[in-house]
């Protein structure tokens, strides 16, 4: 298993686009094509891969916002059947070396689906053992009720979210808070890219977002299936159970209901 840079001029590139992150995110979720080559070409996302028998076995997937410093871990796929293999975790690696020295960012981020509102899947995975993951490797999660924002004007956002902190600069969080000026510069950058516009008198959940980003801190919180709440979502109103356009595992659902039920 080797673990290198892909770049957009790789036979491999779009190999990564069709055979791991097609196959691993829904559409809503997932940057069209020609956004993830013309990003690549302009050196504001690139691609750490694992190749096994010459073929991509996994990669994680970065944006880079220069602007508010901070970097995204915008996907991170691992093929179905070499997953639990710890290809995940040297990517997770990557992330917090390679990347680290070659950007310096302020704050490295994910966007990860919260357990209470998405259920497992057979193809896209296990929200609960995807926190774990995360949890291992470090990542807490911003007290923000966190929604993905829509790949297209017009699109659909992913609601039931949670923005992950992987990693920042050194002495930039601590005590248990990150700045949430990096933060906030971010999420304007990323609403405008994708969505074309930020319109908060009209749209309630963005206004929720910005208002939890409003003081100089956001609270950090660990990545804990079971006692995880959010501000905004405490009351659980925008934290229901986000039924996928998929086709879904009716086992794992009846099992995500009545976690859901249960409280976790
Ligand atoms: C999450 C993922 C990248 C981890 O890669 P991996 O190579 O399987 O991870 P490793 O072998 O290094 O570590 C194993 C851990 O990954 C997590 N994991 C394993 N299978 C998983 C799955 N189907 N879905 C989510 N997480 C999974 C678990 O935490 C597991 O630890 P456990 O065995 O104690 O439960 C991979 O499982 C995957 O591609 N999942 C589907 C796509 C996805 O969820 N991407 C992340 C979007 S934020």
């Amino acid at each position: 298993m080797e673990i290198l840079d892909i770049g957009p001029d790789s036979p491999q590139f779009m190999a990564v686009y069709d055979e791991l992150l097609r196959e691993a995110f829904l559409p809503d979720e997932l940057m069209s094509a020609e956004e993830f080559r013309e990003a690549a070409q302009h050196g504001t996302l690139w691609v750490t891969g694992a190749i096994h028998d010459g073929r991509p076995a996994g990669a994680a997937v970065a944006e880079w916002s220069q602007d508010s410093q901070v970097l995204l871990l915008s996907y991170i796929a691992v093929r179905p059947d070499l997953r639990g293999t710890g290809i995940g975790g040297q990517l997770m690696t990557a992330v917090h070396t390679t990347w680290q020295d070659r950007v310096h960012p302020l704050l490295t981020l994910a966007e990860l689906e919260h357990p209470h509102a998405h259920q497992r899947h057979t193809q896209y995975g296990d929200p609960i053992k995807r926190l774990r993951f995360y949890a291992r490797h470090n990542a807490l999660a911003l007290d923000l009720p966190y929604f993905q924002p829509a790949m297209k004007p017009g699109g659909r956002r992913v609601p039931g979210m949670i923005l992950a902190l992987l990693a920042a600069a050194p002495g930039f969080a601590s005590a248990g808070v990150a700045p949430a000026g990096p933060v906030r510069a971010f999420m304007t950058e990323y609403l405008t890219q994708t969505e074309g516009r930020i319109g908060l008198d009209t749209d309630p959940e963005g206004a929720a977002l910005f208002q939890a980003m409003s003081a100089a801190d956001i609270r950090l919180l660990p990545l804990d299936a079971r006692h995880l709440v959010l501000a905004g979502y405490q009351d659980g109103s925008r934290l229901k159970p986000h039924r996928r356009q998929a086709v879904l595992d009716e086992a794992s659902n009846a099992a995500a209901q009545q976690a859901w039920t249960n409280g976790i």
